[in-house]
């Protein structure tokens, strides 16, 4: 039997997923199935040489399913998907993230990170991952490199108590603050995208290459796509307009470049003036 290309692919790529989680649990069993076809089935599209733009591009990361599957299907991603869709408010899915066990980085980690800022903020924030502060507090951007955030958006009227919702990608530690593996990025992005969803914010900031990459499925880098007025989209939303900024932990370790980042944060606020996105006075 054939299988349509467009009804094998997400299939094929879900498994590839699982087949690398199982892979990178030490499974090498698993390795075989990163390869396995339907008998018949057309050669699929080579996976995306991005890390992430799984989360921003619809075929390989489908909507979260509306209904609850009756069984658990053993899939950490599948999982994450039916557990992100039962969530009805940012408070119901930050209480879902934090019970979710499908993802291995969880073991190391000491808290769950999953958001902090105004839930009815017009600007949403998306950073990489928490790192050592972030998980003694439980809340993203609390280190050196937030407070540097904090700063940078009260220069522009702009805070996490007022109109600002900051989130991660990931939603634990990697140890070492090493780079999230695909995997790792494929389990939280669920919860990600739904947050959007519940949202639905007038402004994305990607901060950072990782975010930016995920996001937008753009590998351009970040010095290219910095400060541009770009379009996110996702499946049942309209288009919401997203600039990336350079990562503050980024700023921190190359000060020389704050002067790009003023640039940034004055297209930002320009825009966020032609939205209708309230400020208040720049500190
Ligand atoms: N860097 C990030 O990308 N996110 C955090 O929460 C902290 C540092």
């Amino acid at each position: 039997m054939t299988h349509p290309q467009s009804e094998l692919a997400p299939n094929l790529l879900a498994l590839r997923a699982l087949a690398d989680f199982w892979t990178d649990m030490g499974l090498e069993e698993a390795r075989a199935l990163r390869t396995w076809r339907p008998p018949g089935a057309a050669a699929p599209r080579p996976a995306a040489p991005t890390r992430a733009s799984a989360i921003a591009r619809t075929p390989d990361m489908p909507a979260a399913p509306r209904s609850a599957p009756r069984k658990l299907n053993n899939n950490p991603i599948n999982d994450a998907r039916r557990l992100a869709a039962q969530a009805n408010s940012l408070a119901e899915l930050r209480a879902i993230v934090e019970q979710y066990d499908g993802c291995p980085l969880k073991k190391a980690a000491k808290t769950t990170v999953v958001c902090d800022g105004a839930h009815n903020a017009d600007i949403m924030i998306v950073g990489e991952a928490p790192g050592a502060e972030e998980d003694a507090h439980g809340l993203p951007f609390v280190g050196r490199a937030g407070q540097l955030l904090d700063r940078m958006l009260a220069s522009i009227g702009l805070s996490r108590q007022e109109n600002v919702y900051i989130t991660n990608l990931i939603y634990w530690r990697p140890p070492g603050n090493r780079d999230p593996s695909p995997v790792e990025m494929q389990m939280c992005a669920p919860f990600l995208l739904r947050q959007i969803e519940l949202k639905q914010p007038k402004l994305l900031l990607t901060a950072g290459k990782f975010a930016t990459s995920a996001m937008l499925g753009k590998d351009d880098g970040i010095m290219k796509l910095r400060g541009r007025k770009l379009s996110y989209q996702q499946e049942g939303l309209a288009a919401i307009p997203c600039i990336p900024v350079l990562h503050p932990a980024y700023l921190l370790r190359r000060p020389e470049d704050k002067a790009k980042a003023w640039d940034d944060l004055r297209a930002i606020a320009k825009l966020c003036d032609e939205l209708g996105i309230k400020r208040g006075p720049a500190l």
